[in-house]
């Protein structure tokens, strides 16, 4: 394991065939996909047995089978996703790829690629550099992490953290944006993995790392 001068922690042999993701961003990436699935499904679960709208979810999409059986799953995979997610933020701070793949967001380049997007005319053939729609959507979602974590604890432990609990509002304001958190990540899911699909190449890459 070698820093390079542009600070990516990754072996040499990936580094000399010019590997487009470091293996601790694939790594985290993946453990993070299967967190979140868990944590989706199983919050559902949570939701149905005092629902905040006039819905619920179907039985069959949900984790846990009932209340507590839902609750246990959350509460392990919660330690998945807020290490794992953890190990992500520090690396991808520390190692400057942040700074470098996700920065800065420009209005204007987010407008014109959305433009493009949607006569279907941006280019993929250069997967190192993320366009501004791309950028845009990975720190919302690593924002809307930080907050579901964040809201997620505040209930959690709603005595001992009762600061964060009272920086959300109380406890029924957590839940609201706990929820709409979750919603958010959603949405980033299902657009994200149909474009994963639509330019598998991209897919490739985040699984071999080139
Ligand atoms: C450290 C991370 C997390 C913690 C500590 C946490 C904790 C909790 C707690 C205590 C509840 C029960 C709230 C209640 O119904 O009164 C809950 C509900 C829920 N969680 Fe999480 N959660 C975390 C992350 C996530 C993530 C990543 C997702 C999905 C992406 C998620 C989705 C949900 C959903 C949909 C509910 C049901 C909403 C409701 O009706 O309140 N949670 N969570
Ligand atoms: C089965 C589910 C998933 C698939 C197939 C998938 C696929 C991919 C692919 C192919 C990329 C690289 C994009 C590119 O090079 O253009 C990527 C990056 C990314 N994905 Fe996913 N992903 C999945 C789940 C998730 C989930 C659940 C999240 C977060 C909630 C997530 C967050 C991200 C982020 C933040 C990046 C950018 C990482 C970086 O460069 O630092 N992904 N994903």
């Amino acid at each position: 394991m070698t820093v390079d001068v542009t600070g990516d922690l990754m072996p040499a042999p990936a580094r000399a065939a010019g590997a487009i993701h470091p293996l601790w961003l694939r790594v985290t990436h993946w453990i993070n996909a299967v967190a979140v699935v868990i944590m989706i499904g199983s919050g559902w679960e949570i939701y149905n047995a005092s629902p905040l709208f006039p819905f619920t979810f179907p039985r069959d999409i949900t984790i846990g089978g009932w209340l507590a059986g839902a609750l246990l799953w959350h509460f392990a995979a919660m330690w998945l996703l807020a290490v794992n997610g953890l190990v992500y933020v520090v690396l991808g701070i520390g190692t400057g790829r942040f700074r470098r793949k996700l920065l800065p967001v420009r209005a204007g380049e987010v407008v014109a690629d959305t433009r493009l997007a949607l006569r279907g005319e941006l280019s993929y053939d250069d997967l190192t550099v993320y366009n501004a729609v791309q950028k845009l959507f990975y720190l919302g979602v690593i924002v809307a992490s930080i907050v579901i974590v964040l809201s997620g604890l505040a209930m959690w432990k709603p005595v001992q953290l009762w600061w964060l609990a009272a920086l959300f509002g109380g406890y029924e304001p957590a839940r609201y944006v706990h929820f709409f958190a979750m919603a958010a990540i959603v949405g980033f899911f299902v657009l994200h993995v149909v474009m994963a699909f639509l330019v598998p190449k991209s897919l490739r890459a985040m699984i071999t790392g080139r």
